[in-house]
């Protein structure tokens, strides 16, 4: 077994969240269970699931097949929007931990503010807000919140997200809302950490310029540079960057490739001449325009 191992952030109430991790949106049920069991054979000690991705259930096989102990394995989920407001919300998380097969949950976090329908939004944070005063949960956070969001949200619940997860990589650094999420104590976590989205999302798709960080040529001959791959260099230049990076893959060449980048650091010019590749154009959906109506995946099965 490898022993990559990734450093851990506390997070605001003093709970260890591995610092990298797992994600697995858009990994097929059928070989999400050898994924996941792969990450944590290579030193994966954070899986990232969600509940509109349809895989918690063998994503907790996975994490049980693995062989590791619950106790070392930090197993994140989300409520979707569908299922804002706060019974629906606690519902929702019931269904989840029966997916996933456990009895605490070490992240749950709100999917993306709808901001045409905040109140519902508030109301999945203070269900969230009582699972965890009730310790069915370790950790809240959100998804997808700029810092108005964060402001508006902190205001009316009094408390602070211990995590805010969104979109950020090379093309996408979110400089601003990372420093908003550090004078709040928030760990900033990235999805699409080497740019998925901006390879496989709808936008990406629609338009006939592939625009992929991971073939940038600034990325490239760093690569070169440090004997690794590009997707190595990125997902170091996260770590750097103080973000929780959570790359998915299926393949579990790429799996073990992804965490192997604890033996190397990237210069502080480096750092910056790969967050210089930033476009300020998100690849996935613009939080404000997120609402059941543009989203509708219900997850009552
Ligand atoms: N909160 C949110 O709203 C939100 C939104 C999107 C994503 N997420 C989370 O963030 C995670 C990661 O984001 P993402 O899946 O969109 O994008 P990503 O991790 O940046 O990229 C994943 C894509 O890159 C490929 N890949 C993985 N490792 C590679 C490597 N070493 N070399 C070349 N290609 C590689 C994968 O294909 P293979 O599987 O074939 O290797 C997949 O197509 C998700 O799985 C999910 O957990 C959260």
């Amino acid at each position: 077994m490898a022993t990559a191992q990734s450093p851990v952030y506390t997070l605001n109430n003093g709970i260890e969240m591995p610092a990298f991790g797992l994600g697995v949106f858009r990994s097929e049920p059928e070989k999400t269970v050898a994924a996941v069991r792969s990450a944590v054979e290579n030193g994966y000690r954070l899986i990232d699931t969600a509940a509109a991705y349809k895989n918690e259930q063998q994503v907790g096989e996975g994490v049980r097949s693995s062989g590791a102990s619950r106790a070392d394995i930090f197993v994140t989920t989300k409520v979707w929007i569908t299922d804002y407001g706060r019974d629906q919300t606690l519902l929702a998380f019931d269904r989840s931990l029966r997916k996933l097969g456990l009895d605490v949950l070490d992240l749950y976090l709100i999917h993306w503010p709808v901001p045409s329908a905040f109140e519902a939004t508030v109301d999945a944070y203070k269900a969230a807000m009582k699972l965890l005063a009730e310790g069915r949960v370790r950790a809240i956070g959100v998804c997808n919140f700029s810092s108005r969001h964060l402001d508006n949200l902190i205001e009316r619940t009094g408390h602070i997200p211990a995590v805010n997860q969104v979109e950020l990589h090379p093309f996408f650094i979110q400089r601003e809302l990372r420093e908003v999420d550090e004078q709040h104590g928030i760990i900033t976590q990235a999805w699409s950490p080497i740019g998925g989205i901006k390879r496989d999302g709808e936008k990406a798709k629609a338009s006939k310029e592939v625009q992929d960080p991971l073939s940038h040529q600034t990325v490239v001959l760093l690569a070169e540079k440090y004997g690794k791959t590009s997707a190595q260099i990125i997902l170091r230049w996260q770590i750097q960057l103080g973000t929780c990076p959570i790359p998915k893959s299926v393949r579990p060449e790429r799996i073990a490739e992804n965490i192997d980048i604890f033996d190397f650091a990237l210069a502080s010019d480096e750092v910056q001449a790969i967050s210089a590749l930033d476009t300020g154009e998100r690849g996935g959906p613009d939080p404000e325009q997120v609402s059941p109506q543009t989203f509708p995946i219900a997850n009552h099965d």
